[in-house]
């Protein structure tokens, strides 16, 4: 398995030119910090959705980092399924490159046909945003991607 990934970032990593993000480090993120909500297998349980081909982890990565970094709120339909609670963002306890391991690890599990996300992307994203405390609202993370 692990040579699997191995060989499939190394893939990724020659073909898109960008330094392979560190999925170990983005697994053990995803348990630790979202896990508890969404499951370990990313089914999603009660008030959280399912995060397994959810049109928020495949779509655009600005989209994802931002509901990441600074948390996410308010009615949204996930495959079919109405929601309408808060989630936290997590951009203060997750550097950049940090936060690229464990988004990485999440694409990869539950994404499988999309490619990583890099410091660098989230660094952009960060950057655009200073000083955010508010959740997003769904209609602007689909406003302005
Ligand atoms: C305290 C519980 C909680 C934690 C911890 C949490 N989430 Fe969420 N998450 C939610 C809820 C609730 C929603 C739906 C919010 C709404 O109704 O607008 C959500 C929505 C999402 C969405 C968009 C909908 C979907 O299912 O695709 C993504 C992506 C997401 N979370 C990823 C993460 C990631 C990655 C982490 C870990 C860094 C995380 N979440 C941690 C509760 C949580």
């Amino acid at each position: 398995m692990r040579l699997l990934l191995l060989a499939l970032l190394t893939g990724c990593g020659v073909q898109r030119q960008v330094r392979s993000p560190d999925l170990e480090r983005g697994r053990i993120h995803f348990q630790n910090y979202c896990a508890a909500c969404h499951q370990y297998d990313g089914q999603g349980m009660g008030d959280a959705p399912s995060l397994a081909n959810s049109p928020w982890v495949t779509g655009p990565e600005s989209r994802l980092i931002r509901i990441v970094l600074h948390g996410v709120r308010g009615p949204m339909v996930v495959d079919g399924r109405s929601y309408n609670r808060e989630m936290p963002g997590f951009g203060s306890v997750l550097p950049d490159s940090e936060a690229a391991s464990l988004l990485s690890y999440v694409r990869q599990q539950f994404a499988a046909s999309t490619g990583p996300i890099t410091a660098e992307m989230v660094s952009r994203v960060r950057s655009a945003n200073p000083g955010r405390t508010l959740y997003w609202r769904v209609e602007e993370l689909l406003g302005e991607q």
